[in-house]
């Protein structure tokens, strides 16, 4: 790929003299922490965090910064990094905020992954087509004491890492040999200086980073050398974005990257987060936002970064399409999913827990086989290593604020312990699960919150059929679980409800909540295995439709065209052109 003559004469042009646009924040909404963008050829494409969870590292593109395609993982496979996943025991470790570059017809995607022991823990992927997982290389691997790797090529081609602190690196990119470290700034004093990104223009380096901590503090402030490894002068009018000590919903807003439309426009994207100054309900953790850039008109040439809110006006978008390569669903788009075509692909928005287990999820006739884990949801029994591989989860992210899930379930627990539902997921520490169990040879509803445990009894005439458990927000703060008979949703029964609070923050604080299903026999067995003859669960017709997006406390966005069919609810209603 290179850039088009269009996209050069637009730039010399200066920016196209369009019509303002408005749009709504956030523009990947659910879990998309620590984003990292670049546009090329008219099409951007962003990174985002994703710690243990597997696939790892998902590529968004997008035309018109609104629809975002899921159009692969940077991380995709074992092999890739053998043995990483399983060493990972704890739950916010893993793949840490990436930094993703193009030049030269190769993508780059540089990113740490934390705490995995005697291993270099820097790794640098790259890709000549990132519409293929397969395409992603395995990663040159390099030693990575800090966190939050940058990328960028000074003018005579040297290839630079920035990481936390801030300190520079010069690094060979094909080796992973790294030069000394140069400390280049501390930032401002607040906590954590880190999330770097180097950008030159106009003769001066600017070295964007993140500090005061990835909560409530959080702030975006820069700096400015004539030479790269300085000495850097801050700019006068740090922090240059901050939603700190506001009352906006929005909180937590900083580490972000900047980068420039096809028409010369800059933008940047950063993370946030909907709680509202109470920070106390925020189910779906750190999400991308996006916010004009401007540079100061007066001469001293400093970027003005536009206050992050959940309705913006800047820069003309371009034109709405999802006309996007690649076969992976729009980030917005509600989930069908029948896993009815035996061998079948798992869609790219599901993820796992770290790297499953061979075999333990296949799209069959029956639905999605799913091979019952001897862990539960929340055990570690074991050592690291088993309960690793031995925990049977997946989901997808929670995308909406207000959502209907549900999944038809086949499952006949033979013995205690076996067990088979749906959860709410933050982590192994922080989840809700409605399951279905035998409790003294009667199939059972069991729904755990927190350790408070309530069973119920399938009702009487349910036996052998096919049940829909469901998972529904009707408050942004409240999660509703109930079953049904999958053939008559009359039989509905509420099992409960639970504050969106206990996933929020606590031993969750860096992931979102994922909605999806789980199944195990709670450490029945030997190593990672359940004992002979359990049952497996088969999942079908799983359902995810978005009832409801927050951009304030108080107000959704617009939804048009309702009805319309799968994925075009949102097409239009995201943008509604400023004229
Ligand atoms: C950062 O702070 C340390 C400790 O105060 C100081 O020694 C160092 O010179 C500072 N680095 C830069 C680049 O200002
Ligand atoms: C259009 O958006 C840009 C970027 O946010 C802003 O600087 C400019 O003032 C806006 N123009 C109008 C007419 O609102
Ligand atoms: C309920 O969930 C907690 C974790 O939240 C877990 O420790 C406990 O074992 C679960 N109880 C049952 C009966 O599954």
């Amino acid at each position: 790929m290179r850039l088009s003559s269009g996209v050069m004469l637009a730039a010399l042009a200066g920016p196209a003299a369009a019509a303002n646009s408005t749009y709504y924040n956030p523009i990947l909404p659910g879990w998309h922490s620590d984003p990292s963008c670049t546009q090329v050829d008219g099409t951007f494409y962003c990174v985002t965090s994703t710690f243990i969870s597997f696939p790892g590292l998902p590529i968004y593109a997008s035309k018109d910064l609104i629809n975002w395609k899921h159009v692969s993982h940077v991380w995709n496979r074992e092999s890739q990094l053998p043995g990483y996943s399983w060493a990972t025991p704890e739950q916010q470790n893993g793949m840490f905020a990436a930094t993703i570059r193009y030049r030269d017809g190769v993508f780059y995607v540089i990113c740490e992954y934390l705490n995995v022991e005697d291993k270099d823990s820097g790794v640098l992927f790259k890709s000549t087509n990132p519409y293929d997982d397969a395409s992603w290389s395995d990663p040159v691997t390099f030693p990575a004491p800090k966190i939050d790797p940058d990328l960028f090529w000074d003018d005579d081609g040297k290839a630079y890492v920035a990481t936390q602190g801030i300190q520079l690196q010069e690094m060979n990119l094909d080796t992973g040999a790294m030069g000394p470290a140069v400390p280049l700034w501390n930032g401002t004093g607040g906590v954590w200086p880190e999330g770097p990104h180097i950008y030159k223009r106009g003769g001066y380096y600017y070295l964007m980073i993140a500090e005061g901590g990835t909560a409530e503090d959080h702030a975006i402030t820069i700096a400015r050398a004539k030479s790269i490894t300085g000495p850097y002068t801050p700019s006068p009018n740090n922090p240059i974005l901050t939603n700190r000590g506001s009352q906006e919903y929005f909180q937590t807003v900083g580490h972000g990257d900047l980068f420039q439309d096809a028409a010369g426009n800059w933008w940047g994207t950063a993370l946030a987060t909907r709680s509202g100054p109470e920070y106390k309900s925020y189910p779906m953790g750190r999400e991308t936002v996006l916010f004009p850039v401007t540079w100061a008109g007066d001469g001293s040439d400093w970027p003005i970064l536009q206050p992050v809110r959940g309705k913006m006006s800047g820069w003309a978008l371009p034109p709405p399409t999802r006309d996007v390569p690649g076969d992976g669903p729009f980030n917005s788009d509600p989930d069908v999913y029948d896993f009815k075509t035996k061998g079948g692909a798992i869609p790219r928005n599901l993820v796992y827990w770290r790297v499953p287990r061979e075999g333990a999820f296949t799209a069959t006739e029956k639905g999605l086989q799913v091979v019952l884990g001897r862990n539960s949801l929340a055990g570690l029994p074991g050592g690291p290593e088993p309960a690793a591989k031995a925990i049977s989860f997946i989901g997808r992210r929670q995308t909406d604020s207000l959502f209907t899930f549900s999944v038809d379930l086949d499952f006949s627990p033979k013995a205690d312990g076996q067990e088979a539902g749906v959860t709410a997921f933050l982590t192994q520490n922080a989840n809700i699960q409605l399951g279905v169990v035998l409790v003294e040879e009667q199939p059972s509803f069991r729904f755990n919150v927190s350790g408070q445990v309530k069973t119920s009894a399938v009702p009487k005439g349910w036996e052998g059929k096919t049940v829909r458990l469901e998972i529904k927000m009707v408050k942004p703060t409240e999660y509703t679980f109930s079953a049904m008979l999958a053939a008559d949703e009359k039989t509905r029964v509420a099992l409960g409800t639970a504050s969106a609070e206990l996933l929020s923050g606590g031993s969750g604080s860096f992931v979102g909540t994922l909605i999806g299903v789980y199944a195990t026999c709670n450490g029945a067995g030997e190593g990672i295995d359940c004992p002979a003859g359990t049952p497996n669960a088969y999942f079908k017709r799983w359902r995810y439709t978005g009832d409801g997006q927050y951009f304030s406390e108080t107000e959704t966005v617009p939804r048009e065209g309702k009805g319309k069919g799968k994925g075009m609810r949102r097409k239009r209603s995201m943008l509604d052109s400023g004229l």
